[in-house]
């Protein structure tokens, strides 16, 4: 069943295969709940490992983590193994490194993956404001913050970092103004504010340093096989706009690092982003421009997207049209927006004259899919009702202690772990306030001292040298008063020396 160079992804009236080489061309999974879908994904993702090829895989629902466990016997897997021509199925467990984005929530003990973060200034403030949800004056002056960390050479690593560069930029507003464009306090104070919501959601965890070295992906066992990452992502789904951007910042980051390497023979990476509505749901237009972009440019960098989702609807025409390789299961159709959804999928098949694709995605069984992908010069196949093979590693999610172990044992554990703080913006900016606040302190001290050796000069004597009490309570009451009188005597002798200048 297995060929070289492509993954065996089921049996229709032939075998069906995912060409390798086409794999970068990106696909689509979608279907109703429980038809399928990360059990498709999940064998997608054992054929890359297989081949060679590391996988990104966001894991919503938390059932993708046993892919790292080896597959229990069933009746109902043997049945379907053999009912796709699988002669050679076999139970085994496939090389993951766990990923945790809020590794901070965990119960004492219990390890989800590895703290993943990254800095504020590689986030960039395009992707910030959307996580901050600025409008266009707000952006403004976060594009200043950020000039202005870049300027005087001060690192943006954490929230805080970015809190006192936006505090200081507050402060210096009218000094700044000048120099980049205008900083109005108003807008300050809604960044202000929308960091503190930010914070709120936890988003402290993911800034700071170490940084995710996104090398760290793309890793291979010394054996050959591509290593799976799989992110927790369950606390992300109550957070789409987080899961969105993060998810766009990976991509980006990718985007950005990788050398062009055309059409490989297979993928550098595959990225998997399940329940991937909830990156389009509600995005705003300059978002779903940069992903779309940056979905039809990482093709060239070897990197392949798959969109999992429920209604093929959710992914905006834009981006569906770039997916090449497609898994539709099934789908219900009562509302309109249903038969749309139905109609729409079918028609973005290339047609079989033997099947009805549209009656057919209303009728598929659970694991079983119509299935394209791309063929020799990246012509879709003719659309095929495909019955899905079944996986080698365990349906459903390892348990707690299982996870934790794995992630102690991975040849990673150690290098994200522990937060790092270098001397960065927040440092910098509190030590100079410290210093501007010393060196006040300082000429406060020397105005008083000069003040005091005028006293001496027109009294003869210090105000605190030898004082009675009573002298100290006229000292106390009558010392504004005595102040200016040595402010006019010491201006009087002052003149009567260097005459007045006013003439
Ligand atoms: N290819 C397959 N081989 C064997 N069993 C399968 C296959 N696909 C799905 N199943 C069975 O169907 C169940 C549901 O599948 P799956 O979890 O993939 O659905 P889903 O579409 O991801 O659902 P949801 O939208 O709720 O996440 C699996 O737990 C498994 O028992
Ligand atoms: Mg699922």
């Amino acid at each position: 069943m297995q060929q070289d160079g492509k993954i065996f992804i089921g049996k229709s009236s032939k075998p069906e295969y995912l060409d390798l080489k086409l794999a970068n061309r990106h696909g689509l999974i979608t279907g109703a709940t429980g038809t399928g879908k990360t059990v498709t994904l999940q064998v997608l993702a054992e054929g890359f490992s297989d081949a060679g090829v590391p996988v990104f895989a966001a894991d919503i629902k938390g059932d993708l983590s046993g892919i790292a466990a080896k597959g229990e016997p069933k009746d109902f897997l043997d049945k379907r193994a053999a009912d796709v021509g699988l002669t050679d199925y076999e139970q085994k467990a496939f090389p993951v490194v766990f990923w945790d984005l809020n590794a901070k929530d965990n119960p004492p003990g219990v390890l989800e993956g590895h703290p993943i973060r990254t800095t504020v200034s590689e986030m960039g403030p395009l992707l910030l404001a959307r996580l901050l949800e600025l409008n266009e004056v707000q952006e403004g002056v976060l594009n200043i913050a950020f000039r202005l960390a870049a300027d005087e050479a001060m690192h943006l690593d954490d929230l805080s970092d970015l809190r006192a560069v936006i505090n200081s930029v507050g402060q210096r507003a009218a000094e700044l103004t000048t120099k980049y464009g205008n900083v109005s306090a108003a807008s300050v104070g809604a960044i202000q504010r929308r960091l503190l919501v930010l914070e709120e959601q936890g988003a402290n965890e993911f800034f700071g340093m170490p940084a995710l070295d996104i090398r760290d992906f793309m890793r291979t066992t010394p054996d050959g096989r591509g290593n799976i990452n799989v992110l927790a992502a369950e606390k992300l789904g109550k957070s789409p706009r987080v899961y969105a951007v993060f998810l766009l910042w990976l991509m980006t980051q990718l985007f950005d690092k990788l050398p062009e390497v055309g059409d490989p023979d297979k993928p550098k990476l595959v990225f998997f982003f399940d329940e991937a509505h909830l990156l389009f749901d509600e995005a705003p237009k300059a978002l779903l421009e940069q992903i779309e972009r940056v979905t039809r440019l990482i093709r060239s960098k070897g990197v392949g997207i798959y969109y999992v989702t429920q209604n093929p609807l959710d992914v905006p025409d834009t981006v569906s049209a770039q997916l090449g390789n497609r898994v539709q299961h099934a789908l219900r159709a009562f509302s309109p927006r249903e038969q749309k959804a139905v109609k729409a999928a079918a028609s973005t098949f290339r047609p079989n004259p033997d099947l009805d694709t549209e009656r057919v995605i209303m009728e598929l069984k659970v694991g079983e899919a119509l299935v394209s992908t791309l063929q020799d010069k990246g012509e879709p196949s003719i659309v095929q009702r495909t019955l899905i093979r079944p996986p080698s590693s365990r349906i459903g999610p390892l348990t707690t202690e299982e996870r934790t172990r794995l992630v102690e044992n991975s040849p990673l554990f150690g290098k994200y772990e522990n937060r790092q703080d270098r001397e960065s913006a927040s440092e910098i900016l509190a030590k100079k306030a410290e210093q501007e606040a010393a060196e006040k302190a300082r000429l406060e001290q020397e105005k008083q001292a000069q003040e005091s050796s005028w006293t001496k000069v027109i009294f003869g004597r210090g105000p605190r040298g030898g004082m009675s009490v009573g002298e100290q309570v006229v000292r106390d009451a009558s010392r504004s008063v005595m102040r200016s009188m040595v402010t006019q005597v010491k201006n009087a002798i002052l003149k009567s020396i260097f005459g007045s200048r006013r003439r």
